[in-house]
């Protein structure tokens, strides 16, 4: 705390990201990175940058990537925008489009940086409850308030929504916009991209951090109608003209040009994250079905001592790492990353001992 901080920053609650503890005998599941490194292609764009592209700035526009993205989705380039991660775009995104006096919707149950920057901005926060199976129910959003932003499939509960419901909120909510947050949509969950173009309220942001396993390079992409972009445009350069550095430009178009990489990626972990529910399920937990690379699982009181964190506790004296939330309704619960199957053999292992 100090006299020179202002008010608005005085009274923030910063996002708490998971811990990075490493170690040879570290087993991490708690942040959600893929367990697998980049496609050998990736590695060779970024060792492939000159001194000469460092000594320079980075294209402002990432005008390669952008059109790379466009392409592999069918769009064209005024369609995408691309961000420091897809944190920032989130960050950028708040500022252009929910900072208007009307509260803006979420799940009360979701990705906890989305309160942290309705404090930021001082954007009036209106939560919207899960059905008690901890299913998002699009239904309950008001028509009219502000605009509404959910990840699909929702973080930490991994559970996602159809194609078939996202557009006939899209229908309903015609003067809002509707950020769907894709950041897991890799493994499983229907992506609404292909919606952009159908619907100009709509904003798909992704990330380069979870599937493309490019989360130590910070990139993320929003797509979405012309003039939507055009508004992220304008805030990123009344704010930094460089977001996306030569060495991510380079990595993130290597990344989309390897399809094969990342679809047998995917696969590998999509099943080792089938295998891992069944296998939690057998120790008697509950685990709500995933559509993303971790799983949501309920510890029962009589499981062991401290409850799910007790459970929290001894696996993280035992190196492994997991993510848990003393709130009220997830406190019984913890969050596991879906890792390579010796990783989820040794959660196994530890659990069991
Ligand atoms: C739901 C959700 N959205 C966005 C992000 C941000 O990802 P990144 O900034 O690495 O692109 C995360 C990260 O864990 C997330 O869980």
């Amino acid at each position: 705390m100090s006299s020179f901080w202002t008010d608005t920053i005085s009274r923030l609650t910063p996002y708490v990201p998971g811990e990075q503890r490493s170690g040879a005998d570290i087993v991490k599941l708690n942040t959600n990175e893929n367990p697998y490194p980049p496609s050998p292609s990736v590695l060779q764009a970024i060792q492939g940058v000159s001194g000469d592209q460092l000594r320079r700035y980075p294209d402002p526009e990432s005008v390669v990537l952008r059109q790379t993205l466009a392409d592999y989705h069918g769009l064209s380039i005024e369609n995408v925008f691309v961000g420091n991660g897809s944190d920032e775009i989130l960050a950028l995104a708040f500022l252009a489009y929910f900072t208007n006096n009307k509260a803006l919707q979420f799940p009360d149950i979701s990705y906890s940086f989305y309160p942290v920057y309705c404090e930021l901005y001082g954007i009036e926060a209106k939560t919207i409850e899960l059905d008690a199976d901890y299913s998002v129910n699009l239904e309950r959003f008001d028509t009219h308030a502000g605009g509404i932003v959910f990840p699909n499939p929702n973080a930490p509960t991994a559970k996602d929504v159809s194609l078939s419901s996202i557009e006939a909120l899209l229908s309903r909510h015609t003067e809002q916009v509707v950020l769907v947050d894709e950041a897991y949509a890799d493994l499983g969950a229907q992506s609404v991209v292909k919606l952009v173009g159908q619907y100009p309220n709509l904003l798909v942001s992704q990330t380069f951090s979870k599937g493309r396993s490019l989360a130590g390079m910070r990139l993320g992409v929003a797509f979405g109608d012309a003039s939507l972009i055009e508004g992220l445009q304008r805030v990123k350069n009344s704010f930094n003209s460089y977001p996306v550095d030569a060495l991510a430009q380079a990595a993130g178009i290597a990344s989309i040009n390897d399809e094969s990489y990342y679809r047998q990626t995917m696969n590998t972990i999509i099943q080792t994250r089938e295998h891992s529910i069944l296998e939690l399920k057998a120790r008697g937990f509950d685990v709500l079905p995933s559509a993303a690379n971790f799983v949501f699982v309920r510890v029962p009181n009589d499981y062991c001592e401290g409850g799910a964190a007790g459970v929290f506790k001894k696996l993280s004296d035992a190196g492994v790492l997991v993510r848990y939330w003393a709130k009220p309704r997830l406190d019984e619960w913890l969050r596991i990353s879906i890792g390579t199957p010796s990783d989820m053999q040794k959660l196994m292992n530890t659990l069991d001992a």
